[in-house]
């Protein structure tokens, strides 16, 4: 027997059980194994049909990701599904936890599935730049129709036991014990003769598909730019519709070949195991004991603190929000309310569940208030004097053991930290806006930071829905220092010839949400140029070249809002080109004596996103960021980088390091060490020909 799963006899029904934690990913032993219990009971003469059920957390999750781009070993995926298929009695695949891709589709090559009312199944693929690939695209049409099919492997979430019955993907929910369950449906279907149900068999009525049926979907792809897997999807579908089963399984072989290919799906596989990698701390065990956190207090109601108050609200966690002044109060809480409204509106919450979330935030003037609070999170003006007095308030009202966190985007968190007589209490929580819409959470780990509060913040960043990313003290943290050099390149080049236009359409096309200048207008370049202003050195400009949105501010231009920035607005806030934009930029560049050019589009990728590259190596060197995979999910998850590119670092391997590097270098003697800082861990990967894959082998 295969160690990743046994078989065994109850009376006259078979049941092979996988074991292969942590999820029963179909790697080559659990293949193996139920090839071979399939095999050995259905020839034996006893055995009148068979389950195949998982022990664990959870039905089989797919296939082993790990594998992938590795020499097959076993039976693949296909001569198990065919073997179970092909067997003289009726196997029923008992379902509990998550049966996802290769899992489900296994659970598809059986004749019944049964599963638990907590189960889940779905085809996840997509999210991994893939299509199903065994059988998923073929044989789901067949069982639930092209249409509902399309929808549920374009999208990719999983389906919950008591829909996934009633749409037929399976045939019973067994409450209370599975196995006793599954042997209970087994056996009715020996006593009625059931018949083996292949889904392969079953045929598609085509002309039941609306008209155009196809063409309209492809409509609604579009905006999944970049994304190659959906695309293919369709394909494989539409050849479920209109080819015999064989025919339309090798289209799904030749589809998933292709994409298993590609940068895409390599990028997005690596995210995968990224976003498990980052909650990792190498010097954290995992088992270090958590603090609890019951009870949570936000300092600011401003932009960040009502958005912060309302993810501990959703997680179900009393906060309590405190401000400066009555009216800041009202006006907070009154967003907080605006912003659940609206979700009612969309039909995603319920008047119910909007009155819970809103019981559950305590807004408050008295700092007295939060004394007994498990953790408290401080968003208030980003100023270090005002920070450290309210930290000082914190460590003589707050009782031992809280954990008292910044939600600081630039400030010195050590600084602030050792104003308190606890700096081992001390964090950063850097949130971005909206706060309580994006997942990313920046925990900032000070000198001091104990080891327990840092595991509590990471745990507790899964509590709230949000990925949370340890990153060390300095300017800006991971991703605000990195894009700092992304949007000094996009200001220089303006200064240089560029058009605001031309440098947003390049990394829009590029795959970034927007480009920076239009997002400059979006969040308002009053913002910047007050901060700037206030606090110079918090934020060192380059001479040669100040920032040009000071120079639109100066001429009432603030952005969107005031309907013009780096471009003009009409009421629809569409972003349109401005001449007299390029104008005010050619004149002042005449005055400082900066000469105009032509710049090409690739210089605009190298010079935003290689700059950032640069800049993430440096944080490598200095430990800022743990690894390079901490700075991919940061950029996709904080800043729209494309995840199918992987995130800066991963983009750079693709590129290439070495090319990498040479720009960079070229870019130094052109414009000094000051924006093009030297990063001796990109050199060395140049020099040895790896990317930051390996970066370990050159540190
Ligand atoms: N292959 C290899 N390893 C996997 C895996 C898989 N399919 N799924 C999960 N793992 C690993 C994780 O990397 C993690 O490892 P770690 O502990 O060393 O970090 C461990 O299993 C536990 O995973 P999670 O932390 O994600 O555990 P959760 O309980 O939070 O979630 C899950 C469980 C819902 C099953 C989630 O792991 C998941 O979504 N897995 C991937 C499912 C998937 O995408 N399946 C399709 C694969 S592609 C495919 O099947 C192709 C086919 O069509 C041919
Ligand atoms: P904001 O100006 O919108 O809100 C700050 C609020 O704090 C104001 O409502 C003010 O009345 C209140 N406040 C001031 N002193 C107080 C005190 N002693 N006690 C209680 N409340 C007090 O500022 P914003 O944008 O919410 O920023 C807050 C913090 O979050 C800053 O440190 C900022 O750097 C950081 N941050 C801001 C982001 C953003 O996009 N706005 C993103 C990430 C972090």
């Amino acid at each position: 027997m295969s160690v990743a799963a046994r078989w065994e006899k109850q009376g006259d029904i078979g049941i092979i059980t996988v074991d292969s934690p942590p999820v029963n990913a179909l790697s080559a032993p659990v293949r193996q194994g139920i090839f071979d219990g399939v095999k050995a009971l259905d020839a034996d003469a006893e055995v009148k049909a068979i389950i195949l059920i998982c022990d664990g957390r959870t039905f089989i999750a797919g296939a082993d990701i790990t594998e992938f781009g590795k020499p097959p070993k076993g039976p693949d995926l296909r001569s198990v599904q065919e073997t179970m298929e092909n067997a003289s009695k009726p196997i029923i695949a008992a379902i509990h936890g998550t049966a996802l891709g290769g899992g489900l589709e296994t659970a598809l090559a059986a004749h019944y599935r049964v599963a638990v009312p907590s189960a889940q199944v779905g085809l996840p693929e997509v999210k991994l730049g893939l299509l199903p690939g065994a059988g998923g695209t073929q044989r789901l049409p067949r069982l639930i129709g092209p249409e509902r099919a399309l929808k549920v492997i374009v999208d990719g979430n999983p389906i919950k036991a008591p829909e996934a019955r009633k749409l037929e993907i399976i045939d019973a929910v067994v409450d209370g014990d599975l196995r006793e369950g599954a042997l209970d449906f087994a056996r009715k279907l020996i006593d009625r003769g059931a018949p083996l149900r292949k889904v392969r068999d079953i045929q598609i009525d085509a002309s039941s598909l609306p008209e155009n049926f196809f063409a309209d979907f492809r409509k609604g792809l579009n905006k999944l730019r970049g994304f190659p897997a959906p695309e293919k999807i369709v394909q494989t579908i539409e050849a479920a519709v209109n080819l015999p089963f064989d025919e339309g399984m090798k289209v799904e072989r030749a589809g998933i070949t292709e994409l298993m290919a590609s940068t895409e799906s390599k990028a997005l596989r690596y995210m995968f195991f990224a976003e498990r990698e980052v909650a990792k701390i190498p010097d954290v065990p995992r088992d270090t004991p958590l603090r609890k956190i019951e009870t949570a207090a936000v300092l600011g109601a401003g932009t960040m603190g009502g958005g912060i108050a309302m993810n501990f609200a959703n997680a179900g966690i009393p906060v309590t929000v405190i401000e400066a002044t009555q009216e800041a109060l009202d006006r907070g809480m009154k967003i907080i309310e605006q912003n659940y409204r609206n979700t009612q509106a969309k039909g995603r919450l319920t008047a119910g569940q909007v009155d819970t979330r809103l019981s559950l935030i305590t807004p408050s003037l008295s700092y007295d208030d939060i004394a007994g609070v498990d953790i408290v999170i401080e968003a208030i003006f980003e100023n270090m004097e005002i920070k450290k007095e309210v930290f000082r308030k914190l460590d003589s009202i707050c009782k031992p053991g809280c954990i008292l966190a910044s939600n600081t985007s630039y400030l010195d968190l050590n600084e602030i930290a050792s104003v308190t007589g606890r700096p081992e209490d001390v964090i950063g929580l850097h949130f971005f806006s909206p706060a309580n819409v994006m997942r990313l959470l920046e925990v900032v780990r000070g000198a001091k930071t104990g080891k327990d509060v840092l595991a509590t913040c990471m745990a507790l960043a899964k509590t709230i829905g949000k990925i949370g990313v340890v990153a060390g003290v300095c300017h800006g943290f991971i991703g605000n220092r990195m894009i700092a050099r992304y949007g000094g390149e996009a200001n220089k080049m303006l200064w240089e010839g560029a058009t605001p236009h031309q440098i947003d359409s390049v990394l829009y096309d590029f795959g970034m949400p927007m480009g920076p200048l239009q997002m400059g207008d979006l969040a308002g370049l009053d913002v910047g140029a007050r901060a700037r202003s206030e606090f110079p050195d918090m934020f060192p400009i380059d001479p040669k070249f100040p920032v040009i949105a000071d120079i639109l501010v100066a001429k009432g231009r603030h952005g969107q809002k005031t309907k013009a920035g780096y471009y003009k607005y009409g009421d629809d806030r569409k972003a349109m080109p401005d001449p007299e934009v390029e104008a005010i930029i050619a004149a002042a560049a005449r005055e400082r004596g900066i000469e105009q050019r032509e710049i090409s589009n690739e210089e605009i990728i190298e010079r935003c996103i290689y700059a950032a590259i640069n800049e993430g190596a440096r944080e490598l060197e200095e430990g800022i960021a743990l690894r390079p995979c901490d700075i991919d999910i940061i950029w996709i998850n904080g800043y729209g980088f494309p995840s199918y590119r992987g995130g800066p670092m991963f983009y750079a391997d693709t590129v290439g390091v070495d090319k990498v590097h040479a720009a960079v270098e070229k870019y130094r003697q052109l414009y000094g060490d000051r924006s093009w800082k030297h990063s001796w861990l990109l050199e060395k990967l140049a020099r040895a020909g790896k990317g930051f894959a390996d970066w370990k082998d050159v540190m």
